[in-house]
């Protein structure tokens, strides 16, 4: 078969492991032939590709990023023309494997839908809020960036005796700060899930430093929110509609500074949390979706998606992954909650 494979959204620590497994599978079990779209959606819409091949997948495992480069490129939001282009270009293969996100595999599912593409799916996030998917690919390596970084912040917030403020990534979906949060110690974790109250956090921390912890930690996701909302949000959106975030960890910064009267100050993860190698876990995981593709393909799994559901790999249908995002139960932050402040 000839096969397509493209990389859509923000990047996530294991997507080249995905490709490779794709590419080495494919050829070495089925004899199938790759072309890797360049930069998400506009690979097929500009047709620019080039030819995957053992070569060109060979020593990537460890590499983070994506050696097919990305965008948030969505030919719907372009037109018929656009749509029209994709469909061509990809009418010259027999498949496709769109490793991507909700926006990427939204894409994906309508193309196959609407179009009859010879679409399967690969679930990528580091933010972990697919459904059908027990765990995305990324999200490990996000959660170990996130407690090694609280590590390092414990140790000179003590120092100085100052709160430090860790801003993560999760527009919707509280899992990075959770996780983070819990395997880097945090005294407060605020998930968009449960908005908060700002009156709570400063009482929590006012009454942790008359215990005598003059260095709190709190983790919150760039999605979190106080009740109520916060003023000011920005409203600038990009192509698949998404607000430009980034606005919380400044706000709270000041107001927990001002309103508890200590130090507090803010560390971004941001793309930190994105980049750099994968770990094990991410790079075993991927590896797998990739090979569970393959086979799907083979199996003429169209219109379905490589995905994890407990201990094992299968495929599962797309649209049930692009449904509605998977959001922190709020019965997993209970869970732990008595252990914060
Ligand atoms: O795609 C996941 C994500 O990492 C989000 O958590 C984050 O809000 C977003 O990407 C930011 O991506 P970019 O700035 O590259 O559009």
């Amino acid at each position: 078969m000839k096969i397509g494979i493209l990389t859509g959204g923000g990047d996530c620590p294991g997507l080249n492991a995905v490709i490779r497994a794709a590419v080495r599978k494919g050829i070495t079990a089925y004899g199938d032939e790759f072309v890797g779209f360049k930069d998400g959606w506009r690979g097929p819409l500009e047709n620019d590709s080039f030819p995957l091949t053992l070569e060109a997948t060979r020593g990537i495992l460890p590499r983070g990023g994506t050696i097919l480069g990305s965008s948030r490129t969505n030919p719907f939001k372009r037109g018929e023309d656009s749509v029209a282009a994709v469909v061509e270009n990809l009418s010259k293969l027999d498949a496709l494997i769109a490793i991507g996100g909700e926006d990427t595999l939204g894409v994906a599912t309508r193309l196959y839908t609407e179009h009859g593409v010879n679409v399967v799916g690969v679930p990528k996030t580091i933010d972990n809020d697919l459904s059908a998917t027990d765990q995305t690919f990324g999200f490990d390596t996000a959660i170990q960036v996130v407690s090694d970084a609280c590590d390092r912040l414990h140790t000179t917030a003590e120092s100085h005796h100052r709160n430090m403020l860790v801003e993560v990534m999760g527009r919707h979906a509280g899992w990075i700060a959770l996780h983070g949060g819990i395997a880097g110690g945090a005294d407060i974790i605020l998930i968009p899930e449960k908005p908060f109250v700002l009156d709570e956090i400063v009482a929590t921390l006012k009454a942790r430093h008359d215990r005598g912890s003059r260095a709190s930690l709190i983790v919150c996701a760039e999605g979190a929110l106080p009740e109520g909302g916060m003023p000011d949000a920005p409203t600038e959106l990009d192509e698949f509609g998404h607000v430009k975030l980034g606005g919380i960890g400044q706000w709270l910064e000041s107001q927990l500074t001002g309103r508890t009267g200590f130090e507090t100050r803010l560390t971004q993860l941001a793309y930190i949390q994105r980049g750099g190698t994968p770990t094990a876990f991410d790079r075993v995981l991927g590896t797998r979706l990739g090979a569970t593709a393959i086979d799907g393909i083979h199996a003429g799994q169209f219109g379905k998606m490589a995905a994890l559901r407990g201990t094992k790999t299968e495929m599962v249908e797309l649209t049930e992954a692009t449904g509605e995002l998977r959001t922190v139960p709020l019965s997993d932050y209970e869970l732990i909650e008595a252990l914060l402040g």
